[in-house]
């Protein structure tokens, strides 16, 4: 393995498997290396299998171990094949990313029913999707972490992203029952909100609609939400379910977002 730089101990993850959905790409693909530089074996799924396999051949390269699975988390019997894979290979799932998510910016007079349904069933039904069949497939038995990659949307309205705001809420009141009911399996489920994250396609997608303003402090990267997740992931968090973190260097708290100190 090589040497990991780390704030966190690089055997953090050892004898842990983990399943990150729309892993291939972007905070995924870090959240994904970061598991695997502190010893986790690690499984990524995404639609474009081609994706996947050149992310899994990086990883390699560094020493990780890692399986790809082609699934659409709105694909029920696909992700059903990548947990099953997954248990089959390396016979664990200790660790499931919800990752996996579906935006674009529109106004909502400019939303069709289907795009709407369309993020929705990507983001709020596929989270369900995987985190069910994961339940179902070991961790009812066996315990574990599950960390759904949310947005710090919960308390405010978003122009150009009804649909995605309406998802992702769902998604972070998803975490909370789920964390309420699964308490007693040993199963914590937890939520991080990045806040404006750079070298992501989301970011891209919505740069027309983000302003300076809202760019007091520095960019967060893809490293950032990463730490967030191996922290809730690891025996550090043990006694933390239900809660949806922030992970955006503030801004949320900030209702001027005008410097003080530069
Ligand atoms: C309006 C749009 C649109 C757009 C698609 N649609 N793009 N409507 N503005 N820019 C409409 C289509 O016209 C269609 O409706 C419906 O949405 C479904 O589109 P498809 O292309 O058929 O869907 P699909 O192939 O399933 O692709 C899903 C997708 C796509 C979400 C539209 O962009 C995608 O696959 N994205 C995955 C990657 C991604 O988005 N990453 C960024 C995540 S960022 P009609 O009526 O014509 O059939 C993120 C951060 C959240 O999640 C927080 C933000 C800060």
């Amino acid at each position: 393995m090589e040497q990991c730089m780390s704030e966190f101990r690089v055997d953090l993850m050892a004898g842990k498997v983990a399943l990150v959905t729309g892993g291939g790409t972007g905070i995924g693909k870090v959240i994904a290396r970061q598991l695997g530089l502190h010893g986790a074996r690690v499984a990524i799924c995404s639609r474009k299998l081609e994706v996947l396999e050149a992310t899994a051949a990086e990883l390699a390269s560094e020493g990780i171990e890692c399986i790809v699975f082609q699934a659409d988390i709105r694909d029920i019997e696909a992700v059903e094949r990548a947990v099953a894979g997954t248990l089959e290979r390396w016979g664990a799932l200790d660790i499931l990313v919800n990752n996996a998510a579906g935006n674009f910016p529109a106004r909502i007079e400019d939303l069709s029913y289907n795009a709407f349904k369309t993020v929705a069933d990507i983001v709020l039904q596929g989270t369900f999707n995987v985190t069910k069949a994961v339940f179902t497939a070991i961790m009812k038995e066996r315990g574990g972490a599950v960390i759904n990659i949310t947005a710090p949307f919960e308390h405010m309205g978003v122009s150009w992203q009804a649909h995605a705001a309406a998802a992702k809420s769902g998604v972070i009141s998803f975490t909370r029952s789920a964390a309420a009911e699964w308490a007693g399996l040993g199963i914590r489920v937890n939520g991080i909100a990045p806040g404006e994250i750079g070298q992501t396609e989301g970011v891209d997608r919505l740069a027309d609609t983000l302003t300076s303003e809202t760019q007091v402090r520095r960019v967060g990267s893809p490293e950032d939400i990463a730490n967030a997740v191996l922290f809730l992931a690891s025996d550090a968090a043990a006694y933390i379910s239900g809660v949806n973190l922030y992970v955006d260097g503030g801004s949320g708290v900030d209702m001027l977002k005008v410097p003080v100190y530069e």
